[in-house]
């Protein structure tokens, strides 16, 4: 594995092994010394096009807990103003010694056109293009929802290392048409053996779903009596709306966010056939009061905080993979 650019094409193997890796990184987080020195002398920079807050930060954190150097390249107020081309910035943060490259880019296929293109031998990590894909959201996810169903099926002690989502349900909500998040969610959990469904306003639901591995619902009330484990929360990407897709926000509220009613209905639910309750994600950041009430976000079931710690251990498993090629053998220096 070279680059990380999308789920749909990232193999089960891969997949397993950054998520195995990521637990081993999530016990790093947790000493007082929050540190390895696997990247040392090796230059991670984070090229960002569109806003963002915790995925930014988060392969910030997780490059700098590798000890690996750290360059925030953010294109307002950089050259890219002056006419810069994307292959001319990147050319250039390589020859200022770049390793990899972590790309949030608001046109779909940016990453890939990097790594396609031959145009660096960095490795490229894709942070969200367009409305394309968001991988290490997706894989952030999946290491949030395994940790929850292994404990569930097999107690809190055990390691869920080596295991997967097979026979989880997921039901991924909202506004699906404008979700990276969405779509890398999608391959990824299939890869890992869960069933995903969507619900969605039909506006808010892309033409091409219906050949997508997914079962598509209109109603939350009847997705949510159908059953699911796990409930997906997704916000409402007002700044990729050019129309109207829906009446008003407290309208959408009433018909497709997670309200204190539908909490109610979720509180019921349980992970497969064990005692355990079906938990609530979002990848942030949450628009309260449209697509999720404070009291849904803010409950027991909620996962989002853990989402965000469970993000850095994912981005250190990814930035390791990339940069030293090593999966599952680490010498002494680099072992955590
Ligand atoms: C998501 C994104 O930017 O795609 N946020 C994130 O990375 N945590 C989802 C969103 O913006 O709604």
């Amino acid at each position: 594995m070279k680059h990380l650019l999308s789920t749909a094409s990232l193999a089960h193997a891969d997949a397993s092994a950054i998520l195995d890796t990521a637990e081993e990184m999530s016990a790093v987080s947790t000493r007082e010394v929050k540190k390895l020195p696997t990247l040392r002398g090796r230059t991670v920079v984070t090229l960002f096009h569109e806003d963002s807050t915790r995925t930014r930060v988060s392969f910030e954190a997780a490059a700098k807990r590798l000890s690996a150097d750290v360059m925030n390249f953010s294109a307002k107020g950089s050259s890219v103003s002056k006419g810069e081309s994307l292959k001319d910035t990147v050319q250039t943060l390589e020859a200022l010694g770049a390793d990899a490259v972590v790309m949030r880019h608001a046109a779909a296929g940016a990453a890939h056109q990097l790594a396609a293109a031959d145009w660096t031998d960095c490795a490229v990590v894709n942070a969200g293009d367009g409305t394309h894909e968001h991988p290490t959201q997706a894989l952030l996810d999946a290491l949030t929802l395994r940790r929850d169903w292994h404990a569930a099926h097999h107690g809190e002690g055990s390691s869920p290392r080596g295991t997967d989502l097979t026979g989880m349900r997921v039901l991924i909500v909202g506004d699906i048409l404008h979700s990276r998040v969405a779509r890398s969610n999608i391959w990824l959990l299939t890869t890992l053996g869960a069933t995903v469904s969507l619900v969605a306003p039909g506006t808010l639901l892309p033409v091409g779903a219906g050949s997508w591995p997914v079962t598509v619902h209109y109603s939350f009330d009847e997705a949510l009596a159908a059953g699911c484990d796990a409930v997906i929360m997704l916000r409402v990407q007002a700044e990729r709306m050019g129309g109207a897709f829906f009446p008003n926000a407290a309208e959408y509220a009433r018909r497709w966010g997670l309200t204190e009613e539908r909490l109610a209905v979720v509180n019921q639910l349980r992970l497969g056939d064990t005692d355990a309750p079906a938990v609530i994600l979002h990848p942030g950041p949450m628009n309260r009061g449209v697509e999720i009430s404070a009291a849904a976000a803010d409950s027991a079931q909620s996962r989002i905080t853990e989402q965000v710690t469970n993000g850095v251990s994912v981005r250190m498993a990814v930035l390791h993979l990339l940069l030293t090629g090593s999966r599952g053998h680490h010498d002494d220096r680099s072992s955590p």
